[in-house]
């Protein structure tokens, strides 16, 4: 197959084929002439409850802003410890820290989710939450862990940022526990034209608390309930994310199409591709194998034009940040093995059947597979 060049993900791409629907977003929008909190957050909330069954969805500035609201509103804070998976992007553990709870790792599987065994030996008296993370968009295996939290009375916050889109038996990532985070960075499959993100929840005081958390604490213009901050989603960004939601069901079954289409394609013994789960059904945000000599590999790719990416290189409890918690190389030996193996291979919406054929290629030649 003659020589290609494969970027990791390309939202010019996106742009060129939702330019006439996008550019009309920001037309009606731009043309009413008031740009905060307009009815377009509203009915982007009221949206995104009915496509994943959550009985609130409250709009703000980022995934990360919707982490912490989650744990404020559950109550978690000071001398609290919250469980967490080490395999994650950092704004898992920034916002336990930053509720003022201590977090606690607890290892993962080979899939790179939370290990139920390995949450239920970190429980101690302190411990008031598990918050499981669904990496790539893989769901965590939700019935053991809300056991454990059933069975221990723990409160269950999901960090499902990356799993818009993603079920287990039907279930939306997100609506499993107490309340969940979605991210839409731009990298994400239910994307914003910028940052954006929701918090997911059934609880109705946690839902009014974090609505008015996230307008200064507002309840009209001349009355503060409590003192909140500004982490109000985007009335553009709102407008846009309710019309990429009509796409979503789209998006991700050309993404499982491929992920299937990689998993059926790369032969190589040396490269571990996780399962998806009996009943559950993935949305695919990245797809990471783990693969032998993986940095020979990249290069590889690199050298065919493949623009493959690592995440990531280090576990969460091994940063200079994490110091203060006291863990060290060799406490969580899963993560810490995976590090050395995860690629991110190129996988979005716009790749064709060609390019994946053409990355599967060249995986399986650089270990003589092929
Ligand atoms: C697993 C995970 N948690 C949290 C976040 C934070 O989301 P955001 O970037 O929208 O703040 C992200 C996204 O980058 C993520 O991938």
């Amino acid at each position: 197959m003659s020589n290609m060049q494969i970027p990791f993900v390309d939202l010019k791409l996106r742009f060129e084929d939702e330019k006439a629907e996008l550019l009309a977003c920001v037309e009606r929008v731009l043309s009413k002439g008031h740009l905060v909190m307009t009815p377009e957050v509203a009915e982007l909330e009221r949206a995104v409850e009915d496509y994943t069954g959550a009985r609130h969805c409250i709009g703000l500035n980022s995934g990360t802003d919707g982490l912490l609201m989650a744990l404020w509103a559950a109550g978690i804070r000071k001398e609290d410890e919250v469980i967490t998976t080490p395999v994650s992007f950092v704004a898992t553990v920034g916002a336990i820290v930053h509720v003022g709870a201590t977090p606690v790792f607890a290892d993962v599987r080979r899939d790179q989710n939370i290990d139920p065994a390995e949450i239920e030996k970190k429980i101690t008296p302190r411990t008031k939450a598990i918050m499981p993370v669904h990496w790539t968009g893989r769901m965590a295996d939700m019935d053991a862990i809300l056991n454990i939290a059933e069975r221990h009375g723990l409160m269950v916050v999901e960090d499902s940022a990356q799993s818009m889109g993603s079920r287990a038996d039907g279930k939306h990532g997100g609506t499993f526990g107490f309340a969940g985070a979605i991210s839409c960075h731009p990298l994400k499959n239910l994307n914003a034209v910028g940052d954006g993100g929701m918090m997911l929840t059934d609880n109705d005081e946690a839902a009014e608390k974090v609505r008015l958390y996230r307008n200064h604490g507002l309840e009209s213009r001349d009355s503060v309930a409590i003192f909140g901050i500004n982490s109000r989603l985007d009335v553009l960004n709102a407008e846009v994310l309710k019309f990429r939601l009509t796409k979503l069901d789209d998006i991700i079954a050309r993404r499982r199409h491929n992920a299937n289409l990689y998993r059926e394609l790369i032969e190589a013994p040396e490269v571990f591709i996780p399962e998806e789960k009996d009943g559950a059904s993935d949305s695919y945000v990245m797809f990471i194998v783990q693969a032998e000599r993986r940095d020979a590999l990249k290069a590889h790719l690199a050298g065919n034009g493949i623009e493959s990416l690592i995440y990531y290189g280090t576990p969460l409890h091994l940063h200079k940040a994490a110091q203060r918690f006291g863990y060290k190389k060799g406490d969580m030996p899963e993560a810490e093995r995976q590090c050395d193996l995860v690629l991110a291979l190129p996988h979005h919406q716009h790749l064709t059947e060609d390019q994946v054929i053409y990355v599967a290629e060249h995986v399986n030649g650089f270990y003589g597979a092929a």
